[in-house]
């Protein structure tokens, strides 16, 4: 458990009135352990700034123009779950109260709070956002954390966790998806390799602006004795510090890959980021196969559209036969536009399946973003489909995690069973 008297208490502030951010703000500048990393004018603009800037605890209006507090509150505890939420308002009424705390705020104070009572809430309230925060990190996929040049820090944590993006269908957006996925799972403490397994025409390095000077065919030929310094080599370093695998150079080159290899290399990987993300091409093929059986979570695009939504449909029939658990699969619907006709109840009814995420069409966005080799998350943060793909993010990084916290519990069973005995 990390020591909270070392540990800074982050703190958000979201009032629409200037003054009001102000006069919070001075209250707490003098705390040596309170830095505020934000101060957001509406419940949208709260929630944006949380996902970005992770604040233990959020000072919360709710009387705001376009979204009101109580609003932004359930967004939040749901896309960053360990923040806890302090309601601050004039109207100090029963029904405000019980309705703040149903929408998951920690604590109710009146406006203006003193300094006294607004730091001790805040004191108090961090605790629980550090405790959910350490229980994240433990639970969470790091590895052993590469140092400069692949040399290991030293610190020894579960292995990482597999993410494979795949359609049955080209064209829908898996290398958006997975470039954009791949860049947001990629933080210091989540150090993360994008891998490019559509082998014949991958386009993943050029995407992110990258030179392919090493790819995966320097890796296959020696994939049974890899080591961490040869594999720092040949991955490229993107400006972010994401690692990517490309693809071979050319096509007719990428058929030097066997499916065999493909599979050591991720489980390598594996051993050494904390996530590892892949890309795949829409080939059912012994490669794709590969993939799919070292996945822990296989995301999956359709559009909306007949010929996407019948390949999905084949798709999860192959799944079954192949007897991929049902809880590893998390489905996106991209591409979405009114205009299609096609909503994503519909192919929820149609596939029976539940849609996990939606984004939106945006081509003006997405295809700049593509053609500058930025990806969006980098680049165009505000556009309605970067906010799908946060919200994404938070999703499958709590499906990934419920999975470890789960085989933490086996574990955990299986001992007690033993000693029960
Ligand atoms: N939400 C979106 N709105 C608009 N255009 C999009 C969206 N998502 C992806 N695109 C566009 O769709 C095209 C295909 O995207 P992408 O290359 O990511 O798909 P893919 O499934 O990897 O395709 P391939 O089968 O060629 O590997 C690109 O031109 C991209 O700009
Ligand atoms: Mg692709």
């Amino acid at each position: 458990m990390t020591d909270n008297a070392e540990v800074m208490i982050r703190v958000l502030i979201v009032d629409d009135i200037a003054e009001t951010r102000e006069n919070i703000r001075k209250l707490l500048q003098f705390e040596s352990d309170v830095v505020v990393v934000g101060a957001a004018r509406t419940g949208i603009e709260a929630i944006e700034m949380a996902r970005e800037t992770e604040p233990d605890v959020v000072i919360m209006d709710i009387n705001m123009p376009d979204m009101d507090g109580i609003t932004a509150t359930e967004e939040l505890v749901r896309d960053v779950p360990f923040a806890q939420i302090v309601m601050l308002s004039v109207n100090n009424d029963a029904d405000y109260v019980r309705r703040a705390m149903r929408a998951g705020a920690r604590d109710f104070l009146a406006k203006p709070p003193s300094a006294d009572e607004l730091i001790s809430t805040i004191r108090a309230l961090s605790v629980f956002a550090h405790e959910h925060k350490d229980k994240l990190s433990q639970s969470l996929p790091s590895v052993v954390v590469q140092g400069p040049g692949g040399g290991q820090t030293g610190s020894l944590r579960p292995e990482g966790k597999v993410m494979v993006v795949y359609s049955a269908k080209g064209g829908v957006g898996c290398s958006m998806l997975a470039t954009n996925i791949a860049v947001g799972l990629d933080t210091a403490d989540t150090p993360t390799v994008l891998v490019d397994a559509a082998l014949q025409f991958g386009d993943v390095a050029v995407s992110l602006n990258l030179q392919a000077k090493n790819s995966f065919i320097d890796l296959a030929s020696r994939a049974e004795e890899l080591d961490a310094e040869f594999v720092d080599e040949v991955l490229l370093r993107h400006s972010t510090g994401l690692r990517v695998l490309a693809a071979p150079p050319r096509p007719e080159v990428a058929d030097e890959v066997t499916a065999s290899q493909v599979r050591n290399v991720i489980q390598f990987l594996k051993r050494n980021f904390a996530y590892v993300v892949v890309d795949t091409s829409s080939n059912m093929d012994d490669i794709t196969l590969a993939v799919l059986d070292v996945a822990d979570l296989l995301i999956t695009i359709a559009t909306p559209e007949i010929p996407s939504i019948k390949d999905t449909r084949l798709l999860f029939d192959l799944l079954g036969v192949l007897e991929f658990p049902k809880e590893r699969l998390f489905f996106v619907l991209n591409k979405m536009d009114k205009r299609s006709g096609i909503s994503s109840d519909a192919v929820s009814e149609n596939l029976k399946c539940t849609v996990d995420a939606e984004i939106p069409l945006d081509e003006r966005a997405i295809t700049t973003s593509i053609n500058r080799g930025s990806p969006l998350l980098l680049s165009d943060k505000g556009q309605p489909a970067a906010k799908s793909i946060f919200s994404i993010l938070s999703s499958i990084k709590e499906r990934v995690l419920i999975d470890v916290l789960d085989e933490e519990e086996e574990i955990e069973a299986e001992r007690t069973g033993l000693f029960s005995r």
